[in-house]
């Protein structure tokens, strides 16, 4: 069976940032750099390693950084080519007209909300979602893996990781079903459950693929866990109706919401660099040592 590509992702990039104050008074987190790219240039790239063409990204007061990141920086461009030097750095950051578009959040109402804020440029076709700040490191990349299970499922696909079970109560958690290499079949869905009352400890990791019908849904849905419209409690509503599978991360992944998630992500990048990795093992075995 054949299923509807993933054509389009969504960004919900309207977050305040306050873990990151006061680096992020000025620039949006999603600005912030794992060594020299941008998270948001990440999420990017790992939409075009999985064939996603159009990229939305839903956007609030202050996050204009973003759309000039994205944009070409004509004075850059022509200064650095006069002195002849090379501009292919700047090759990834470049989305054509055709392949980004940009909508406003205009209050803080919780993720539901700003995808649902998405819903006329989705249309009536699945998407992808990216939370930025989940930095997912891996060759395929998490939605590139998520996309080859998709194509035998098809309907509706989470990425999951295993938490310590006293850390469920930041997260979505899955009740899981039956597994079957790296697919569990997911039978619930809850937001920010509290310990004892947590399905599992397998929580959504920030990568969707999602059929359209969760945008009439969310038109309807109620505030959740901490007085906002959560996609989880929408998403909880299509179980049983469509298709819903979790889908295990082969890679690693780093929780840049948080400051010391960000620096491991960091460190575990700059090691990974062929152009530093010597360098930064005899610096961080210097540190630690
Ligand atoms: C959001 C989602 C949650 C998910 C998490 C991943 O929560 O609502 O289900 O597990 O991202 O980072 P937030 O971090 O916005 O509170």
């Amino acid at each position: 069976m054949t299923h509807k590509p993933i054509r389009k992702a969504v960004f919900p990039v309207a977050g305040l940032g306050t873990r990151f104050l006061p680096a992020t008074k000025a620039i949006p987190k999603e600005m912030l750099p794992v060594v020299d790219r941008p998270l948001i240039q990440y999420a990017v790239d790992e939409a075009r390693e999985a064939e996603i063409e159009q990229m939305i990204f839903v956007t609030g007061r202050g996050k204009s950084a973003i759309e000039d990141h994205f944009d070409i920086a004509y004075e850059l461009e022509r200064t650095m080519t006069d002195r002849g030097k090379d501009i292919s750095v700047l090759e990834p950051t470049r989305l054509g007209p055709g392949n980004c578009a940009y909508v406003r959040q205009q209050e803080p109402m919780g993720l539901g909300h700003a995808i649902w804020c998405a819903r006329d440029i989705v249309g009536d076709e699945p998407f992808a979602i990216f939370l930025p700040d989940e930095f997912m490191h891996g060759s395929p990349g998490c939605m590139a893996q998520m996309v080859a299970e998709y194509e035998k499922t098809g309907g509706n696909l989470l990425s999951v990781l295993e938490v310590p079970r006293e850390q469920v109560s930041s997260y979505g958690v899955i009740d899981p079903g039956a597994a079957q290499g790296k697919l569990t079949e997911v039978k619930g869905l809850v937001e920010k459950p509290k310990v004892e009352a947590a399905p599992s400890n397998l929580i959504i990791s920030g990568r969707y693929i999602l059929q359209p019908e969760v945008m009439r849904v969310l038109e309807h849905q109620g505030k959740g866990a901490g007085g906002e419209i959560q996609l989880t409690d929408a998403m909880a509503q299509m179980i049983g109706k469509q298709p819903f599978h979790a889908v295990t991360f082969d890679g690693a992944r780093y929780d840049c919401g948080s400051k010391t998630g960000y620096i491991e992500a960091n460190l575990a990048v700059a090691l990974s660099r062929p152009d530093m990795a010597d360098e930064v093992r005899a610096i961080a075995q210097r540190l630690v040592g």
